[in-house]
């Protein structure tokens, strides 16, 4: 294959720039034992971004990820930039690339590792064999709704605005996405939003049952009210396979489900556009943590979210199974032999700092290739 895959790097701020340069090294160690080379280029998001050339995602950068064939971020975000004005934070990069790339579809799993049952604050036989993947809306609803904003009040005092919707289209196509890897999984979509208090979550459901009935019926779906999932989280989590649901429920159901699985610093999550004629998509690979500010620099980030993600960039925008295959199985590997950074420390286990974690992994991934 002669075709050169191209990377964009973008490592954003606190731990981002930490835990990115381990998935730089596993990039190394594929083209030095795999023959898998990418052509990798690194640019600035966030508030590193700020810093640098005063917003947040430059011009130059968006265009170069627009080119590239999948983006890798770290994280972006932190106190130094809380105070600005909306339009200038951190977040507004990250808002930006999802939304001017039109990644409609962020995937979200949430798997158990044996090794980390104890990791989780919930009793092991609650989670023991989780796996369930979150599917979320991220270009619309109440993260992009118009209108928004803040205004004063003639009789003094202000008003804040946002605004939750969703057009048939923007649902079916992200319901698609979602029947499809469940039609991979174990067939079952529970589809989550408020209808008992929300018009958009009355279309949601419609749609996402329209849909079913006319092209998804062989996949068992279920309804259910974002609270009500919330709670059913923690209660049986083992009960869901794939969840699909709205931009601000996923962010929320997300970081709950994260959780449940010991550690936030061992999620990745993909966010993919619509594929082209080619089967070509735009995809944007992230951790699900955060920038971390309390712990950044310290050498102590987990980094295996950011190479859970990379394994899943293989996977979607690469087609490189056996590769994905190889990271996860190496991440099993080192969980099973008792490494632990900061996180997910537990009695009896080896704590390691973000660099030893990342060398394991490559003597892992030496091993499993021996
Ligand atoms: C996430 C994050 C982002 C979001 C922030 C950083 C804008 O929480 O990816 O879950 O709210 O989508
Ligand atoms: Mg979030």
């Amino acid at each position: 294959m002669s075709e050169t895959k191209t990377l964009l790097i973008l490592p954003g701020d606190g731990i981002g720039p930490e835990v990115m340069s381990e998935v730089l090294r596993v990039i190394e160690w594929l083209a030095r034992h795999r023959g898998v080379t990418f052509e990798v280029g690194q640019g600035l998001v966030g508030g590193a971004s700020i810093d640098a050339q005063g917003t947040p995602l430059a011009e130059e950068t968006m265009a170069r990820a627009m080119a590239a064939d999948a983006v890798l971020l770290g994280a972006v975000g932190g106190p130094k930039w809380e105070a600005l004005p909306f339009e200038q934070k951190p977040e507004r990069g990250l808002l930006r690339l999802r939304k001017e790339m039109a990644l409609f579809a962020n995937l979200r799993p949430a798997p158990v590792f044996d090794a980390l049952v104890d990791a989780s604050p919930l009793k092991p036989e609650i989670v023991r064999g989780l796996d369930i993947v979150i599917v979320r809306e991220l270009t619309g609803g109440v993260y992009f709704g118009e209108p928004r904003g803040i205004s004063d009040l003639p009789g003094g005092g202000r008003r804040g605005v946002n605004t939750q919707v969703y057009t048939t289209e923007e649902i079916v196509r992200i319901a698609r996405v979602a029947f499809q890897l469940a039609a991979k999984r174990h067939r079952r979509l529970c589809s989550v939003e408020k209808s008992n208090v929300m018009e958009s979550g009355v279309l949601w459901r419609q749609e996402v049952q329209a849909l079913h009935d006319a092209e998804f019926a062989d996949i068992e779906l279920s309804h259910m009210y974002a609270d009500n999932c919330a709670m059913q989280l923690i209660r049986d989590p083992r009960q869901f396979d794939v969840i699909v649901t709205d931009n601000l429920f996923g962010d929320m159901l997300s970081d709950e489900a994260a959780m449940l699985t010991g550690s936030l610093g061992m999620l990745p999550s993909a966010s993919l556009g619509e594929a082209d004629a080619d089967g070509r998509r735009r995809a944007l690979y992230e951790p699900v943590h955060g920038s971390a500010p309390d712990i950044a620099g310290r050498g102590v980030a987990n980094p295996l979210a950011s190479l859970l993600s990379f394994a899943m960039c293989l996977r979607w925008s690469f087609d490189l199974a056996a590769e994905a295959d190889l990271i996860e199985a190496a991440v099993k590997g080192v969980l099973d032999g008792g490494m632990r950074t900061a996180d997910i420390m537990q009695p009896g286990k080896a704590r390691v700092s973000t660099r030893v974690m990342g060398e394991s992994i490559l003597r892992e991934l030496d091993k499993l290739t021996a």
